[in-house]
């Protein structure tokens, strides 16, 4: 019953986690605002939902920064406020250093991680005028590690923490939460989508991916540890022991990391 009539603001929400995540949300009641790029998509997901709820689809792509306020305000009209933000929407990323172009990534800097502080910034002001909120961010195992060929990308997930962790502390006499969500494999379209050197998608399933967490297990869990109001928190399989094998045993960490074969 915690997300009864609760307003939760979901971005990208047309595909993969945030997909599932709106399907989890619309069974246990909450009131959904759904963003992305691609509108189509999130009108289909709407669709899936079999007007169990109330979902407003305000279409957005996060690193276009001044149309942020615009949405924020479209969703105070329809729902009249935000309690819960998820900060979901990601791009990764398949190329080494040498092949990646600087506009690649600032690309994905640009949306990992500005889009998530753009989105923040502007629901912040109106969950201080409420008297509480709870901020949540779709960080990874790459938030922790860094591996070949997600140069950016875990960049990107890196800068979420440094971010998240000092709102997290600036915020507690607010009564508003943060959670830092870490997935490590779910079986989404994320390799499909993930930028290669030049900027064009990848266009392949990694074998890791198709074979990891069942995206509707995943949404579960997460919003369990929202609900549970966890600082940050590691959902998947056995790869989400990887920071702690970096803390323990950093050079068997390090020598294992230069011998992965990426794809
Ligand atoms: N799946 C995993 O194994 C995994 C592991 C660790 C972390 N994550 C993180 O989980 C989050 C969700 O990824 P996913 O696995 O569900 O991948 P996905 O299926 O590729 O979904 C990514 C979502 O982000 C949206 N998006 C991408 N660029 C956007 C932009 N500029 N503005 C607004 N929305 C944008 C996409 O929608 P549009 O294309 O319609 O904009 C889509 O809805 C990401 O932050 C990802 O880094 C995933």
């Amino acid at each position: 019953m915690y997300y009864k009539d609760k307003v939760v603001w979901i971005t990208g929400a047309s595909s993969g986690i945030g997909e599932h995540l709106t399907y989890a949300l619309a069974e246990q009641g909450a009131k959904i605002a759904i963003s992305s790029r691609n509108e189509k998509e999130l009108q289909r997901v709407r669709q899936n939902c079999h007007g169990k709820t109330d979902i407003l689809v305000a279409p957005l792509d996060v690193a276009e920064f001044d149309s942020v306020p615009g949405v924020v305000q479209q969703i105070l009209d329809h729902f009249g406020r935000i309690d819960i933000l998820i900060n979901n929407a990601g791009v990764s990323q398949r190329a080494p250093i040498k092949d990646t172009a600087l506009e690649v990534d600032r690309k994905i800097m640009d949306i990992n991680y500005f889009g998530a502080l753009a989105v923040t910034k502007a629901v912040l002001p109106f969950m201080w005028q409420q008297g509480a909120g709870h901020i949540v961010v779709m960080s990874s195992v790459m938030g922790k590690i860094g591996v070949p060929h997600r140069s950016a990308y875990a960049a990107s997930k890196h800068a979420l923490h440094g971010f998240f962790d000092t709102l997290r502390a600036e915020v507690a006499p607010d009564n508003i939460k943060v959670t830092i969500i870490c997935p490590g494999y779910v079986r989404t379209n994320v390799t499909i989508n993930a930028l290669k050197g030049d900027g064009s998608a990848n266009q392949v399933m990694a074998e890791a991916t198709r074979k990891g967490l069942d995206p509707a297990v995943f949404a579960q869990k997460a919003l369990d540890a929202i609900a549970g109001q966890k600082r940050e928190v590691f959902i998947g399989g056995k790869e989400i022991f990887a920071p702690t094998l970096k803390r323990l045993f950093p050079g068997l960490f390090y020598s294992l990391i230069e011998k992965i074969k990426t794809t």
